[in-house]
């Protein structure tokens, strides 16, 4: 089910080949990783526990080097100098799977505004990230609570908000949505629409396929530390028996979708949210019974 990269997309960054064995592990997480990331898209890194996501994003911002293989940035090689590194965690970002990994001053406004200050933005540009960010992600009650007594949700939120105040032209979220009730999640993601549209690429290791089919507009499925499969949502989740074959479930709107006669659903562009669904399926019944 390998689909190529489609080669006119700009890629923010691509990994060629890459293997990393973690020291003391027998097998290497990344199994030559070929994959690249489009620029300008909304992607979700897909794949069961243990297929490389999280080893792909550290990789991505230079925190693992590759043993063999590259991982490749505006048509070099990363390098692996401090300099270098700093210069791409700024125009990088990554979310960490796990906040305690991430979180470092006593309260979310310290920690929000740490990473502006290290970035040598101005005080008045500081202030005004951080309010902006704080209240998008519903932190402003907390901005000066030790995270210490945060809930996990809270810090979550306060991680996200570190990396989201930088507005990298690049952004990696590892399973940002995991432990956020509905409300938090939905902040997110406007929250990520906005940097979005200001033109920040934006990708997100999930194990939410729901969210990854009305979200994501180019999907990338990892088996076993290679690229399975890249391609839209409307290609990769066409193929039923084949992500079933690696452990995962079809969204429950392309489940739906598929399961309808295909005399309803024929030429049709498959719905990707419960809205356009339900939308759809009235027009498709009211069609079938005229
Ligand atoms: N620090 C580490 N030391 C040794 N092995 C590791 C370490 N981190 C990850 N691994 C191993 O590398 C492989 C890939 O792990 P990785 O965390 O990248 O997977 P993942 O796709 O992010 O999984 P999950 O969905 O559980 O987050 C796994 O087999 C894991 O056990
Ligand atoms: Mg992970």
């Amino acid at each position: 089910m390998h689909k190529e990269y489609e080669e006119h997309k700009e890629h923010c960054l691509v990994f060629e080949e890459v293997v990393y064995r973690y020291p003391d592990t027998v097998l290497p997480a990344l199994q030559g990783l070929s994959v690249a990331i489009p620029k300008g898209y909304r992607t979700a890194v897909l794949g069961h526990n243990g297929s490389g996501k999280s080893t792909m994003f550290l990789q991505a911002v230079g925190i693992l080097r590759p043993q063999s293989g590259e991982v490749i940035r505006a048509g070099a090689e990363l390098s692996y100098a401090k300099k270098d590194l700093a210069d791409l965690r700024r125009s990088v970002g990554l979310v960490f799977q796990d906040p305690e990994q991430q979180l470092i001053l006593n309260t979310p406004l310290e920690d929000v505004s740490f990473g502006l200050r290290n970035a040598g933005m101005d005080e008045q540009t500081i202030k005004q990230r951080c309010h902006e960010v704080l209240e998008q992600l519903d932190l402003t009650s907390f901005s000066d609570k030790p995270i210490h007594q945060l809930s996990l949700g809270q810090k979550k939120r306060t991680a996200l908000a570190g990396v989201m105040a930088m507005k990298p032209e690049l952004l990696l979220l590892d399973e940002p949505t995991s432990y956020l009730d509905p409300l938090s999640e939905t902040l997110l993601l406007e929250g990520l629409e906005t940097i979005y549209q200001q033109g920040t690429t934006i990708v997100m290791a999930t194990h939410d396929m729901n969210l990854a089919y009305r979200w994501a507009d180019w999907v990338i499925v990892l088996e076993a530390g290679r690229c399975f499969a890249a391609g839209t949502p409307a290609d990769i989740f066409a193929e039923r028996e084949a992500l079933q074959a690696i452990g995962l479930e079809l969204p429950l709107l392309a489940d739906l979708w598929q399961s309808l006669p295909p005399r309803l659903t024929a030429g049709q562009t498959a719905p990707r949210n419960a809205g356009d669904f339900k939308d759809m399926l009235s027009l498709l019944l009211k069609e079938d019974m005229s």
